[in-house]
């Protein structure tokens, strides 16, 4: 794409030449259709309009050094895809038909990958719905299944840099035994009214703690949450957050860089032991956490402006798999060719 301006690009929705559909109806799913289209066109009483049965996924192409196209850790994606459908009653689509709507997507879309050098990549964006109109609460018998992509720019434009996040105690995101740890569009639209308070104060994200007992840090926004001490990378063990893929990796690459790695409860009074922590997920990598406010109780908790050691190490070795600059050891990538 010639006249492109990759280095502009943000986080927003831009058109490309295909996306590619899986419909399901009368018990079955159709083969893969390939299409230019951006519109859909369903029922006024289609289920995921009335009732939330919906759900999506995220995760990126890369242009690496050496020109190839790589696609990170899909199979997870669709693995948590399918543990998010099974969770809203939608079919289950198999991971076979998932990466290859992935890879077709990539293969359509080539021109719109971000070349190496200019942080940008190309975001994948699944989702999935129930389509069955009607009106009683029930689980939806026909559903449809996209697979689109959209350039998207680095997440940090002048390098990477802390953040401020805020703990909101008035509204939490999921409940324990809820839906905190699929990827469905509720818990999305639950975690807005918080978000938006939280940007008026000036906070980019909002920390959210466990529902039952206000006592424990949950996730930072679409972030999962992580803090480091004393050589080890800690993170939360709960039923209601997001099993991130980010996250997961960053968990070997800490276990590699001779780190212990704890998944446990956080109780947030741990929070001034940390010498460093993060929000991490597909977007940003990581996300370095400057501050954290508290808006009820006006604690502050403060990590320095400077992106701490552990978290900028943790960060390129990442990036290094993902534009084929370190070896990928543990096969995470997928080269699309
Ligand atoms: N937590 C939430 C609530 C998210 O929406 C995301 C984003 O996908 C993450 C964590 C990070 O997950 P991943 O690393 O798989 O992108
Ligand atoms: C991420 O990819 O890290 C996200 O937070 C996804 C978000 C746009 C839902």
């Amino acid at each position: 794409m010639e006249n492109m301006d990759w280095g502009a690009l943000g986080f927003d929705y831009r058109k490309t030449d295909a996306n590619v559909r899986y419909y399901y109806t009368d018990g079955k799913w159709s083969e893969m259709e390939v299409t230019g289209d951006e519109y859909i066109k369903i029922h006024m009483s289609a289920s995921c309009l009335h009732y939330g049965i919906e759900l999506f996924e995220g995760l990126k192409a890369f242009r690496g050094v050496d020109g190839k196209v790589r696609l990170f850790r899909v199979e997870e994606n669709a693995k948590r895809l399918q543990s998010s459908a099974e969770r809203l009653c939608l079919p289950v689509p198999t991971i076979e038909m998932i990466v290859k709507a992935c890879v077709e997507v990539v293969k359509r879309n080539e021109k719109y990958i971000p070349p190496y050098g200019t942080g940008a990549s190309l975001y994948l964006r699944p989702v999935m719905f129930g389509t069955t109109a009607g009106l009683g609460v029930k689980p939806a018998k026909d559903a449809l299944l996209i697979v689109y992509c959209s350039p998207v720019g680095a997440y940090f434009k002048d390098g990477i840099k802390p953040i401020s996040v805020a703990i909101d105690r008035e509204q939490d995101r999921a409940a324990p035994r809820g839906t905190g740890d699929v990827k469905v569009g509720g818990n999305y639209a639950s975690s807005l009214l918080s978000g938006e308070n939280g940007h008026k104060l000036g906070y980019s994200n909002i920390m959210y703690l466990d529902a039952a007992e206000h006592k424990y840090i949950e996730e930072c926004g679409a972030c999962n949450f992580f803090g480091i001490k004393e050589g080890k990378y800690i993170t939360p063990k709960s039923s209601s957050v997001l099993p991130s893929i980010t996250n997961k990796s960053l968990r070997q690459l800490a276990r590699d860089m001779g780190l212990e790695v704890e998944d446990r409860l956080i109780p947030v009074e741990e929070l001034p032991t940390f010498e460093e922590c993060g929000g991490c997920g597909t977007a940003a990598v990581i996300s370095p956490i400057g501050k954290i406010f508290d808006m009820q109780t006006n604690d502050i908790y403060e990590y320095g402006t400077e992106v701490g050691k552990v978290c900028m190490e943790l960060y390129t070795r990442l990036q290094d798999i993902q534009y084929g600059r370190a070896e990928d050891k543990y096969n995470w990538c997928t080269i699309v060719e």
